[in-house]
């Protein structure tokens, strides 16, 4: 069957008879997987279980053909997806369409920000959008499941997966975990609609050393404080499978761990779709001392939880399966439990009515204009302005007449993507170089030099799928050559744009670094540019803080604009020429150097007073910015803190009676902005010690000049409960509590309010 063309599409949807009859079965989802798993035998419902990665030179026809796949993922090209769909249901006895899952994590074609550089934002319904157009780009190419949103908490910067979340905070990532589950699922799972698998389940952000896949080890404390949430919001606000992390979890892989995939996930937490391994983290079982074997690591997966292997060149489940269903070790029925939610969500889905991507849409949504200008619109409210001294920015136009843009990530289109992209395109990707050229307009000389190259980790399995060639390294004379003429330009121009950071590999997966110090080279350009006297303005792409403590003393203005994504340039020029005006706030805090980390803000106090505790002997130990923390072109006030209540009983907030927090928010300038107004309460005294605040409320509010608004927020049980490590349970304590509002963590204005029994 060709449905390569909509009129035969549309003809095959109008006339094909039903292709099997369990497809024909009438119902809700859970009654038709119901009705086709009572036709199916072992070894098809093992076939559901399995996915498989199709990387380039990988053969996986034969295993389709034969049912023994039920999900393919890495299938970017939509003739590709629908020759893989058409061996499914043309070959297979009960035709059972493949699932194409991808990892659709900032965007499919068009590219968003990064993910901690849209939880910078602090603006959920941002992520929300920008996630339903990357699932109406990845489902046009027929690519219905995305793995993501990633929502591990991570408090050390060394972690290269840190750029994949929204940073150190529970709640902040709770709100954008379910910003990201509505953007990709929408209400009903329509055709421009994939399910989530939110990842990875769970605690993997707390890697020992910052390490990537290290073991971990968390206290059921802080699990529950504050690791789970942004799962437990994912998974309430409907997300229809879970990944399984790699690492080990307290000495229990995560993959083979049932506390977390069957008493957490489906007990506590009543989930009802499917858990899918990390990438052969059911075969790893073994090398974790754990399993005994692939047999024993399907087994233990299975009946800890995990619903469909990952694999990369076979899995262990269609290995070992049904030997283990013959010898009594797994029974029918366990795999039957497993295959029902991947069928359910294959008929949500629609895929039984409709396998096919209709490739003759493909392009006209493939990088649409309105998904480009919302991709724009989110960098530009994705950046962090860090300083503005002499409020250097935004640069006046007129008085910049010879702008010199420096360093290679200014001209770097695949570093102003970042990581986690694959069908992204060169061509339709700005950079700040090229953005700068186009909005710099008549007049105003724009001058490039790389300065310093930017050193690329060793070659990975992703660069099978790079768009852009790894660069030759240059020479030793050819460096010193490019960092003289770097500095000449800066020296002869009337402002220096100093792009600076990390190449869009040194964060992500397998891109831990031991240190957060501006890669190699950077530092010397750095101090060159500023020795000229010229007016600096250092922009940063990057995936984690970095160590900028020279800069913050000495560079008027610094930009943090993270990966910016494929409108990124644009963005960054709107933004230094005041075209658009940063709101973005940290959603981490920001260290000083690499010796500070672990560090996060809702820490416990535990010795004497914040000021008088010496926690290091040769430094303070404050972070170089606080979490919440950004700068604006505007000036706002934030007065007029009220709280409702002075005491309310733990019965009214019991019974959904919130206690009410109010403030007013001025825009004191002459220049309209967004105002970020956090709230963060601290509970004085209780069965356990609490973190000195706890950010429990927040709002992206955007204000003309002189105008004010009243932000509004509730704290009800969910904000003022904890799980309490010496009662062993989620506790609503009669006690007297602290509440703060402010533009950051450090917010001054303040009030109280008690608990009562
Ligand atoms: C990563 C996952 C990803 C998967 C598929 C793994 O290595 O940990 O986050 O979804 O690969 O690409």
């Amino acid at each position: 069957m060709n449905l390569e063309t909509p009129a035969l599409a549309l003809a095959v949807l109008l006339t094909a008879a039903p292709l099997a009859s369990a497809q024909a079965a009438k119902g809700d989802p859970a009654t038709r997987a119901s009705a086709l798993l009572a036709q199916m035998t072992l070894e098809e419902k093992i076939g559901q279980l399995c996915q498989s990665f199709v990387f380039p030179g990988m053969q996986v026809d034969e295993p389709v053909a034969k049912g023994q796949l039920g999900s393919l993922l890495f299938v970017m090209n939509p003739a590709e997806a629908n020759r893989f769909q058409r061996l499914a249901m043309e070959k297979t006895r009960l035709k059972i369409p493949l699932l194409f899952g991808f990892d659709v994590i900032h965007g499919f074609r068009t590219i968003f920000p990064a993910p901690l550089a849209t939880a910078a934002s602090w603006d959920p319904a941002l992520a929300e959008k920008g996630q339903e157009i990357a699932a109406r780009e990845a489902a046009a190419v027929g690519i219905r499941w995305s793995f993501a949103p990633m929502v591990d908490i991570a408090r050390d910067p060394r972690w290269g997966r840190i750029v994949e979340g929204a940073g150190e905070d529970p709640y902040l990532g709770a709100a954008m975990a379910r910003a990201q589950v509505r953007g990709f699922q929408g209400k009903d799972l329509g055709p421009e609609r994939v399910i989530t698998s939110v990842k990875h389940f769970a605690g993997y952000g707390a890697a020992e050393g910052g390490r990537d896949y290290d073991a971990v080890q968390i206290p059921d404390t802080q699990m529950w404080n504050v690791y789970l949430p942004p799962f437990e919001a994912a998974v309430k606000a409907g997300s229809t499978a879970v990944m399984a992390a790699y690492m080990d979890l307290n000495d229990v892989p995560a993959t083979g761990n049932r506390w977390l995939l069957h008493d957490v996930l489906r007990g506590a937490w009543g989930f009802k779709g499917f858990v899918v391994s990390d990438a052969d983290s059911v075969k790893s079982l073994e090398s974790h001392g754990y399993a005994r074997d692939a047999a024993d690591a399907a087994v233990r997966a299975l009946h800890a939880g995990v619903n469909m292997e990952m694999g990369f060149g076979g899995t262990a489940f269609g290995a070992t399966l049904a030997a283990s269903v013959k010898a009594g070790r797994v029974t029918e029925a366990q795999i039957d439990a497993a295959v029902r939610p991947i069928l359910e969500a294959k008929y949500r889905l629609g895929l039984f009515e409709n396998p096919y991507a209709y490739e003759a849409k493909v392009a006209s949504v493939l990088g649409a204009a309105e998904h480009r200008a919302a991709a724009r619109r989110a960098a530009e409210r994705s950046a962090v302005l860090l300083r503005n001294e002499g409020s250097l920015l935004p640069l006046a136009r007129g008085a910049a007449k010879k702008i010199a843009v420096l360093g290679t990530l200014a001209d770097s289109k695949i570093d102003t993507v970042g990581s986690w992209v694959f069908d992204w395109q060169p061509a339709d990707t700005v950079t700040v170089l090229a953005g700068l050229r186009q909005k710099a307009g008549a007049g105003v000389a724009v001058d490039y030099a790389p300065g310093v190259q930017v050193l690329r980790s060793s070659p990975s399995i992703f660069d099978l799928l790079r768009k852009e060639p790894r660069a030759a390294a240059w020479s030793e004379a050819q460096a010193k050559d490019e960092l003289a003429k770097a500095v000449a330009l800066a020296a002869g121009s009337d402002v220096a744009v100093l792009v600076l950071g990390e190449a869009q590999d040194m964060s992500g997966e397998y891109a831990s670094r031991s240190t957060l110090a501006l890669p190699p080279g950077q530092q010397e350009l750095l101090e060159k540019v500023v020795a000229t006297g010229k007016p600096v303005v250092l922009v940063l792409l990057n995936g984690r803080p970095l160590d900028i403590s020279w800069a913050a003393q000495r560079v008027p203005a610094i930009l943090e604009v993270w990966y910016p994504g494929s409108l990124g340039g644009e963005a960054v020029a709107n933004l230094l020429f005041g075209d658009a005006n940063p709101g973005g706030k940290l959603p981490l805090t920001w260290p000083l150097n690499v010796g500070q980390v672990p560090i996060y803000y809702a820490r416990n106090l535990t010795q004497k007073t914040e000021e008088h505790a010496k926690r290091y002997w040769n430094e303070p130990h404050a972070p170089l910015y606080p979490f919440g923390y950004g700068l604006s072109y505007s000036t706002f006030a934030i007065s007029n803190l009220k709280v409702d209540k002075a005491s309310a009983s733990v019965g009214s907030l019991q019974a959904g009676q919130p206690i009410t927090v109010t403030a007013d928010v001025e825009n004191t300038s002459a220049v309209t902005g967004d105002e970020v107004v956090q709230l963060y309460v601290h509970q004085r005294a209780g069965s356990a010690s609490r973190p000195i605040r706890e950010l429990k409320g927040f709002e992206r509010v955007s204000l003309a000049p002189r105008e004010k608004k009243t932000v509004r927020f509730a704290l009800g049980q969910d904000e003022l409960r904890y799980w309490s490590g010496s009662e062993r349970k989620w506790v609503l304590e009669a006690e007297a509590f602290d509440v703060w509002v402010g533009n950051s963590s450090a917010a001054s204005l303040a009030s109280s309010f008690t608990l009562t029994k």
